[in-house]
Parts: structure tokens; sequence; C-alpha cells
């Protein structure tokens, strides 16, 4: 059976499309399926913003396909485990979850790397491209630990 992983933001365009990426470039899509979603609606069905598809190309790593999307009650049936960026999509995806096995299911992926330091994954959006980058190395370091445990 397939592990199912969600990562998700807040417009599902800049950082979460990030981490979906790069965690599936680090696993087989024989045993894992990842996908993103946004606790916002705003961008649905638009590509991830043009800096995290170049920071992304930047590192081999190709996000065109993917296209953005709310997060919805149900993914907490169709998922196994729900990293989110920062407290705040922590707060709100926590509040949405209707018993304690959803609630279990969501983390701060930060915390992956920094057990139990709740540090964020900064929103890059009124950034500039230097933000994506940081991101990105953020999400590469934490998405590493995360393959890692995944195929022991
Ligand atoms: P994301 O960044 O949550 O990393 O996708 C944002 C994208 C869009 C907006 C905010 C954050 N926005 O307000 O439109």
């Amino acid at each position: 059976m397939q592990t199912k992983i969600l990562m998700v933001c807040l417009g599902n365009i800049c950082r979460s499309p990030l981490a979906e990426g790069i965690l599936q470039s680090k696993l087989s899509t024989q045993n894992f399926i990842v996908d993103s979603a946004g606790t916002g609606g705003w961008h649905a069905g638009e590509l991830p913003d043009k800096r995290s598809i170049a920071t992304a190309k930047n590192h081999g790593v190709d996000i065109t396909s993917q296209r953005a999307r709310q997060f919805r009650k149900g993914d907490f049936d169709t998922f196994d485990i729900i990293y989110t960026m920062d407290m705040s999509n922590y707060k709100d995806i926590l509040s949405l979850a209707p018993n304690e096995n959803a609630k279990q299911k969501v983390k701060l992926i930060l915390n992956e790397l920094f057990p139990d330091e709740n540090v964020e994954v900064p929103d890059p959006y009124y950034g500039g491209l230097n933000g994506f980058e940081e991101v990105y190395r953020m999400l590469d370091e934490a998405c590493s630990i995360i393959a890692k445990n995944l195929q022991k």
C-alpha cells in the first residue's frame, strides 16, 4: 500500500508546491503519493508561483504539473501524514480535524529537522527570489529526513 503525504501552506502556490516537488523527488512513486493544498482557495487552479517554479528548476525539480487547490476535510481520510508550513496553517488544519486520529496526522514540517522547536517556513510571497531559495533549502533538509525515516 502507498503512503500518502500532503503538504499544506496558505495559498498552495509558494511553499507547499516546493515541499511536494522536493519530497516526491526523494521517494519512489511506487510506494508513495505526495500532494499539496492550501488552507485558502484564492489561487485554486493556478500554477505554482513563477519564483517557486524557477527555484525548483534551478535544483532540478519540475513542479509545473502542479495546480493549486484548497484543503478539504476528505484529505484527513486520504492522507496518512499532513505537513503544515507554519503555525497558522497548523492551527487552521487542526481546527478542521474531525477526531483524534485526524489530529495525529497533522505536523509542522520543520519539527522533523528541529524537533519540538516549532520553527516555521517563512512565507516568501512578498519578498524576492532569495526568500524562495531559503525556503527551498529548509524544505530540502526537512524532506531528506522525512524520506529517510519513511524508507526505514
Ligand atoms: P504560500 O504563499 O502560502 O506559500 O503559497 C502565499 C501565496 C499567496 C498568498 C499568501 C501566501 N496570498 O495572499 O495570495
